[in-house]
């Protein structure tokens, strides 16, 4: 499918006030095409200055949303006579992080306005951010627009000492061209045509430069389509999707990763027709020549060039929640279309935006940027983030919330995990409970310290026992003491406690044991963890549920009285979260007497047979 004008993709950074929706409004209304409404918009919209507010063209706008990009970023699109623009915007304030990251992911150039009357001494911290960024995420180009020159009389020492702090910021970034124009977005000097009052100024206009860069042609790589969605009826089965890179056409033999499948291409529909040939950016469905069932998650890839795929990744990471980022906590992992589980394995650096040098770190805190190592629950097929944004770029998802909490970037895949293999032995879990006549399973008791846990867990394993089943108590105080000796009680502490201790849970319970496991285990991700180390029906989740001020009454080791005179940093309930379950497998009333509850766990047991 030809398309006569080439595409652009925009990324604009700046704040508000830097006047970037006048630049673009501006551009907009000196090269572009406008529409009969938009003029009528100009023409009653004035600045304070009795100017046409040019911004009011972008708020007219509609963003015309492109079939073929499906990313959560405000998007608008305007055509000059030779090529058509998508502009991302990324606002300036850092909690915006998260839309720039997203939207730079997926562009190819980026312009960065800074607003020439604020740059006093060094530049602005999110104008360090926005490049380092653009730089990480692949970006080639960048454009530093020093608007407001008309503000500071056109002055030319003030645009050279700010296009100087720019090239020496750059400087070590490995951007391919760096350019620096001096405008007035409001007056559209050097914007698209020569300003009279910056004679001293001989580049290229605003306008010029845009239209000079050199989107990166897609078409010539290898062909790359993730599946989106399975479009289905009695007698048809397509794969749709955008197509990525490369092209195809029928005919064309295809492989399809993870699952390793190969077919050839039956036919292509788009939303025009039949093309017999398609290429990248074209949203199409396929049809194959055989019925493989390949759904959405699967990359459809030229069989001469197939990707690599792998479970273990060296990544960067822009960090994008309150919440810091820790060790040994899983996340959803997305990547183009599939999903898995990823596990954080080893944080290695967080980069300094002051002196852009990467220091060790144990912790990412809200937009750090960082060097980390991830696992995967399954092998996914990927590219290297510099080789191909589409198919290194991910995101890690809050697996209870479902809000994005970090983006990252693959850099390489790890090999260690490729040489080590699970030996499968003939005797299995089954037989070693059959032995013992009982079925293997953990029971997990989770609640405030002094809620009770390892007392009722002492009398359901005496009842257990002496109903002559084969059960043991891992408890939290008395692993500490040995395997867990070197752990603390700092959130990351916790996380590797209850990660090394529903390992060894499921240890037991694949010895055919009954675990009756004992942990604080205040946060939520880790408790759903535990989950995903056992097969369903293994592990059951027990809440006891003692209000915070019978445990304070109850104070058995004097620690509540220690923290409450805050001689106990991070004390569950005190000064460190507890994170109630919401759907327990069973939530018991805490401040029952022992033997009641312990009737209730008993109840329980029954009820699984
Ligand atoms: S967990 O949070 O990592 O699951 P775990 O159950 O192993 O904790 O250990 C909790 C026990 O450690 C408590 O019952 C208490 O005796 C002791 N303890 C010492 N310091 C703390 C603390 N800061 N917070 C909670 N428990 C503590």
């Amino acid at each position: 499918m030809g398309r006569e004008k080439t595409l652009l993709r925009l990324l604009s950074c700046g704040s508000v006030d830097d006047g970037k929706s006048t630049l673009i409004g501006r551009i907009l209304y000196d090269c572009g095409t406008l529409y009969e409404d938009q003029l009528t918009l100009l023409a009653k919209e004035t600045t304070s200055e009795g100017l046409p507010d040019f911004s009011c063209l972008l708020d007219g706008l509609l963003a015309e949303r492109e079939q073929a990009i499906t990313i959560d970023a405000a998007y608008r699109s305007f055509s000059t006579a030779t090529r058509r623009y998508l502009v991302a915007d990324a606002p300036g304030h850092e909690q915006y992080t998260r839309n720039m990251v997203t939207a730079a992911s997926h562009a190819d150039a980026a312009l960065i306005l800074i607003d020439a009357l604020r740059v006093t001494g060094e530049l602005l911290p999110q104008t360090k951010r926005h490049s380092c960024i653009c730089s990480m995420l692949g970006i080639t180009d960048i454009v530093f627009a020093v608007n407001k020159m008309d503000r500071c009389a056109y002055s030319e020492q003030v645009f050279r000492s700010i296009e100087d702090k720019c090239r020496a910021l750059v400087a070590p970034l490995g951007f391919r061209n760096v350019f620096c124009v001096p405008v007035s977005a409001l007056r559209g000097d050097t914007v698209c045509s020569r300003s009279a009052h910056m004679p001293w100024y001989t580049g290229p206009t605003l306008f010029e430069i845009l239209e000079g860069l050199e989107p990166p042609t897609r078409t010539e790589q290898p062909f790359r389509m993730p599946v989106q969605w399975v479009a289905r009826s009695t007698d048809f089965r397509g794969l749709s999707g955008t197509i990525i890179a490369g092209s195809v056409a029928a005919g064309s033999p295809v492989l399809a990763q993870p699952s390793g499948v190969y077919s050839r291409i039956k036919a292509i529909t788009t939303f025009d027709g039949s093309p017999t040939t398609a290429g990248a950016e074209d949203a199409v469905c396929l049809t194959l020549e055989d019925d493989l069932d390949i759904g959405r998650g699967e990359i459809l890839v030229s069989p001469e060039a197939p990707l690599e795929t792998a479970d273990h990744f060296a990544a960067r990471i822009v960090w994008l929640d309150e919440t810091e980022l820790q060790n040994g906590r899983t996340y959803i992992f997305r990547l183009a279309t599939a999903e898995a589980q990823a596990t954080l394995t080893e944080i290695s650096s967080a980069l300094n935006l002051q002196s852009m040098e990467e220091i060790p770190a144990k912790s990412l805190k809200v937009n750090d940027i960082g060097m980390v190592k991830l696992s995967l629950d399954r092998p996914l097929p990927f590219a290297p983030f510099k080789e191909s944004p589409d198919l290194g770029g991910f995101i890690l998802v809050d697996r209870i919330s479902g809000n994005t909490l970090g983006a990252g970037m693959i850099e390489f895949a790890l090999r260690r995990s490729h040489n080590i293999f699970r030996h499968d032995f003939t005797l299995d879990k089954r037989a070693y409970a059959a032995q013992k006549n009982q079925t293997a399973r953990t029971l997990w008791f989770t609640g405030l310290s002094a809620s009770g846990k390892s007392s009722l867990a002492d009398l359901v394993a005496k009842s257990l026992f002496a109903a002559g089943k084969h059960v043991y108590i891992l408890d939290g105080d008395n692993l500490r003491q040995g395997l867990n000796r070197d752990l603390g009680f700092a959130e990351r502490d916790r996380v590797e406690n209850i990660r090394r201790a529903s390992e060894v849970a499921r240890i037991l319970t694949d010895a055919g044991l009954i675990v009756l496991g004992t942990f604080i285990s205040p946060y939520r991700a880790d408790r759903l963890a535990i989950r995903d180390r056992f097969n369903p029906g293994e592990f059951f989740e027990i809440f006891v549920d003692t209000p915070l001020e019978e445990c304070i009454r109850r104070d058995p080791k004097g620690l509540y009285k220690k923290a409450l005179a805050g001689h106990i940093p991070n004390f569950t309930g005190i000064s460190a979260p507890f994170e109630a379950p919401e759907n327990p497998d069973l939530h018991l009333n805490g401040t029952k007497p022992l033997e009641a509850l312990l009737q209730d766990v008993l109840r329980f047991w029954e009820s699984l047979k």
